[in-house]
């Protein structure tokens, strides 16, 4: 753009050949009218000009759908540059003079409709843009188009895109952002309910013009670097229709990467499809909430080993660093590895979290401890052994008033999921891997979602229990042992259920440098992360290393006694006491599995082995004689 005699013809056509580009002049889009009037040597006025300027709107979304191009035109106020830009992606390069210059060129250049003393006219029009290339254009066209190449060149070529700009969307693009990464961010136009959000999270941060946004998905993508980096991070039931509409528009070598929390096998199916086109795809499990994308999560890539490789860099950036300094994020494995582990981290997270609500509940409900109290006994622990990100939140929720009265108490005791911990739970079964607590902690969710049914019932069988206060200093520390008891055994499940999940698999998962990305960033870091990511090697029986067997047998007692007594009055302890079944039957020598196999043998005739023959012999008993 300029005004005439700037050399748009000139330079348009050279930077089209250039970049490959079809060329076009607008002043051969004009009507006939007013080509007439410009021969006259009357000026146009912006009526003339809408209906050209509309056509030529037109015309650059057909060409942007193609594979761009290169248009010359005056384009002088504001106003016109509106109506032309039909699509995002336009880059503006104004070329700039004085007048006595141009009018020299124009004077020397003859067969064109535009006389020189409409120059005047075009000068005062001009509204110079504060955007875009600016180049002056004293100098040869040869250097004028080296110039505005190379400027192209850096703000075409962003090296990181993210799709979907929900609450981890934001915060992830800005932590990119804010570590130097030039980055593009699309979020889809939805009439009415998403409209201009990548523009908003631009206006909102003009301190980061390393930030582009768009709400065209074309615009986007080629707005990218090769090979193109696109992460999504949009809810996992909208991944296929998102890769449905990338998929024609991507190229062999680019990478895509599903930031949420999609199921490992859904993951699998997506990297086959895409292997296709030889476009790579990670399945990366992100964790930490949304102050956890802004400041630092924690990463687990699993899929394409080439993909992680063009990553890598990315999410060392800007994940949250261990005590080391090393950043806690890893490539897990190959196929739905990632997707698997961040499952697992789920599994353990929602464990946890009925874990310090049932002992919450305990504290309040049975020994009677007021929540600022139990606040600060959380605080106690929370300098030891037992601190974990979990437990820190929950003494800030204890503490949280509004209105003078404790928040927690005004919020309806119905819980809610999206689906993960469950699928922990499934994943279990699958692969053969006692997995009660977890299961128990999805459940729990479940029937206190049953609230109406659960009021019903509350009137019919009542309880109340109250410790003596002469007990209640041992029953705390009780209630801690029976604590620490249990997330230990939540731990050693949902690494077990990693491990054989990895053998079947062969995703060769490295337990220890699992446990290692998740002492920080992540929801479940905490003290015995830390001491995981030390003990763990290949081997995953956290309950029988010589590090924590004198621990859970000074815990052991304790446990049981908290969880009969609790039971005894009338509290639902759901995740501990399957915490304690699962240890008490893992630390059993003798079963009483003999019994179920005597049934199935009794009634369907389906064997069973002995202990005093070879195991790999099968017996059958005709149990009664027909
Ligand atoms: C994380 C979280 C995150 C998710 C929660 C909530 O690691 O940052 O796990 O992925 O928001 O798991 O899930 P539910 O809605 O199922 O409780």
């Amino acid at each position: 753009m300029g005004v005439a005699g700037s050399g748009k013809t000139t330079i348009g056509k050279a930077l089209a050949q250039e970049l490959g580009l079809p060329f076009y002049d607008a002043d051969n889009f004009h009507p006939q009218s007013n080509i007439d009037k410009m021969r006259q040597g009357t000026a146009l006025t912006d009526d003339d000009r809408h209906p050209w300027l509309t056509d030529l709107a037109a015309w650059i979304s057909r060409w942007e759908g193609e594979k761009g191009a290169v248009l010359a035109c005056s384009a002088l106020k504001e106003q016109y540059r509106k109506i032309l830009q039909s699509v995002e992606n336009i880059t503006w390069v104004y070329l700039e003079g004085n007048s006595e210059m141009i009018l020299q060129r124009l004077e020397s250049r003859s067969g064109h409709f535009m006389p020189a003393a409409l120059l005047e006219s075009q000068f005062a029009a001009l509204e110079e843009p504060d955007y875009g290339i600016r180049v002056n254009v004293s100098s040869s066209p040869a250097e004028i188009v080296a110039k505005i190449l190379s400027k192209v060149k850096m703000m075409n070529a962003f090296e990181f895109g993210l799709i979907g700009l929900g609450v981890m969307g934001k915060s992830l693009a800005l932590n990119l952002a804010g570590k130097g990464i030039s980055i593009s961010v699309y979020n889809r136009h939805v009439e009415g309910r998403e409209e201009g959000i990548a523009a908003g999270l631009i206006a909102d941060n003009p301190k980061l013009p390393n930030l582009r946004g768009f709400d065209n998905l074309g615009d986007f993508i080629h707005s990218l670097a090769r090979p193109r980096k696109v992460m999504m991070m949009i809810y996992s039931g909208a991944i296929d229709k998102q890769l449905e509409e990338l998929i024609p528009i991507l190229e062999a070598g680019d990478v895509v990467i599903d930031g949420g929390n999609s199921f490992y096998k859904d993951t699998i199916r997506r990297a086959d499809l895409l292997a296709e086109k030889d476009i790579l795809y990670l399945g990366t499990g992100i964790s930490g909430g949304e102050e956890g994308a802004r400041k630092g999560p924690s990463i687990m890539a699993g899929g394409s080993e080439r993909a992680y490789l063009l990553m890598a860099h990315y999410f060392d950036l800007i994940a949250a660093k261990d005590q080391a300094g090393e950043p806690c994020s890893a490539y897990i494995g190959p196929g739905g590895a990632g997707h698997f582990v961040k499952m697992v981290h789920n599994g353990i997270e929602y464990a946890e979290m009925q874990l310090l609500s049932e002992i919450y509940y305990l504290l309040r409900h049975f020994l009677k401890i007021p929540p600022s109290e139990i606040a600060g006994i959380f605080s106690e622990w929370h300098t030891g052994e037992l601190n974990s990100y979990l437990l820190e939140i929950t003494i800030d929720i204890l503490r949280k008033e509004e209105d003078g009265e404790l928040l927690l108490d005004k919020i309806l005791d119905q819980a809610e999921q999206k689906g993960t911990g469950g699928l922990s739970a499934l994943a279990a079964l699958e692969y053969g891997v006692p997995y009660g607590p977890l299961a128990e902690a999805v459940m729990a969710r479940t029937l206190s979602a049953m609230r109406s049914r659960r009021l019903t019932a509350a009137k019919l069988y009542s309880r109340e229990a109250e410790a003596t206060a002469t007990d209640r200093e041992a029953l705390l520390s009780k209630v801690k042992n029976a604590y620490s008891a249990a997330r230990l055994i939540n731990h050693q499940i949902g690494f077990s259920l990693m491990s054989e999940a990895s053998l079947r698999n062969q995703w060769e998962l490295d337990p220890a440098r699992i446990a290692a990305i998740w002492t920080n960033g992540c929801i479940i870091r905490s003290v015995l992360m830390e001491d995981l990511a030390l003990l763990l090697t290949e081997d995953d029986a956290i309950l029988t290393s010589p590090v924590w067997v004198p621990k859970m047998r000074g815990w052991q007692q304790d446990f049981a006694d908290i969880v009969a007594l609790g039971l005894q009055q009338g509290f639902a302890l759901p995740v501990l006491s399957s915490a304690l079944n699962y240890f008490l039957g893992y630390t059993s020598a003798d079963s009483p599995a003999n019994l179920i196999q005597a049934q199935r043998d009794y009634f369907g005739a389906h064997t069973y082995r002995r202990r005093d023959k070879p195991e790999d012999q099968n017996f059958h008993t005709n149990w009664i004689n027909i």
